[in-house]
């Protein structure tokens, strides 16, 4: 009796050490995997390569409007499990989302960024494109499991939100902050300092952070909560060592100059919006 306690009590100690920390590491190191033979690893490496230099590559750069890359924001390509990871995103499709009151697809989901966060426009559901895309980070998924998301389009290791209270936000301390933090790679322009490149970022150096090479007022990075939990998280690179306050007003610094706008009337939408706009043609 004792023997099977004491089996029992190492096979739960065993499933504890496996679920909460070998597994986030084999989850983690999921990119180093080898990829699935044939086609299916062709496809899952060139969504790969689509998402780290979206803005140059062949396939992806008519459907971009500005310089950034999937993974300017979605970091090492990702693959960082505490910012706007992948890693576990395709488990929650068709999730509810309730900005377009409806179920999205991961196809979906991979449009709106390129209409909203790349300031282009959306490449077709079916197309290549967002198959190879939707297949990498299904690959990154894998061995996650399914977590149906019926309140919002997030995967189960969705970025932390912090907290914001509109009334103590300070867009003059957040000007100190990016003077201070952010300039040195950003630029004093806010534009970005191209030469600056690190080996695991994204190619095209530092990125602009508003102007017509930024994201556009339909992003997720325009809101106050989200920039503000991204920069808190990541920022600046590789030394995130903002307090929230400083992330906040920072945040409200950046979203505070021009940026373009986001008209959904000018995009080829079915299921966008509940009352969908009518559809304009969009070329392949
Ligand atoms: C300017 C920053 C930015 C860029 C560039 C960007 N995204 Fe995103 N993406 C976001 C934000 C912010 C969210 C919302 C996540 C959240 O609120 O936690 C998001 C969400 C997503 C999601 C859903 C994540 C989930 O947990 O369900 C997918 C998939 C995605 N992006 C794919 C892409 C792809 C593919 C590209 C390139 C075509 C791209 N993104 C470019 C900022 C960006
Ligand atoms: C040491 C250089 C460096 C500093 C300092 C830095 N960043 Fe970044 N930042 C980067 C790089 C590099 C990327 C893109 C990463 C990639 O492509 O893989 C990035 C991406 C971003 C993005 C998402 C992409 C975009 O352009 O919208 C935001 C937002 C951002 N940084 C905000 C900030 C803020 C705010 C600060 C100051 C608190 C800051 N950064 C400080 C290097 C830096």
């Amino acid at each position: 009796m004792k023997n099977i306690m004491s089996m029992s009590l190492k096979g739960l100690i065993a499933a504890i050490v496996f679920f909460f920390f070998l597994l986030p590491v084999f989850l983690a190191a999921g990119q180093d995997r080898p990829l699935p033979a044939g086609k299916l690893g062709q496809t899952i490496a060139l969504g790969r390569e689509i998402s780290l230099n979206t803005a140059k590559h062949p396939m992806s750069k008519q459907y971009v409007g500005n310089v950034l890359n999937c993974s300017s924001c979605h970091l090492k390509n990702g693959t960082d499990l505490k910012t706007l990871t992948y890693i576990g995103v395709a488990t929650a499709y068709p999730a509810y989302s309730p900005r377009e009151d409806a179920v999205i697809t991961l196809a979906d989901r991979i449009a709106y960024c390129f209409m909203r966060s790349m300031n282009g426009i959306e490449p077709p559901a079916d197309s290549t494109l967002v198959t190879a895309i939707a297949a990498y980070i299904t690959w990154l998924s894998e061995g996650a499991a399914i977590k149906m998301n019926p309140a919002a389009p997030l995967g189960p290791n969705a970025m932390k939100r912090i907290n914001i209270n509109p009334q103590t936000v300070d867009i003059e301390n957040g000007k100190k902050v990016y003077q201070a933090q952010c300039a040195s790679c950003h630029g004093d322009d806010g534009q970005g300092v191209k030469a600056i490149q690190f080996p695991e970022a994204s190619p095209g150096g530092c990125t602009p952070l508003w102007g017509v090479n930024s994201f556009n007022k339909g992003a997720g990075m325009y809101k106050l909560q989200t920039a503000a939990s991204f920069i808190k998280s990541s920022m600046p690179y590789g030394a995130a060592v903002l307090s929230e306050k400083d992330a906040v007003d920072v945040a409200a610094y950046i979203n505070s100059k021009d940026r373009p706008d986001f008209d959904i009337k000018k995009h080829d939408i079915k299921k966008h919006l509940p009352n969908p706009a009518p559809r304009a043609k969009v070329s392949n």
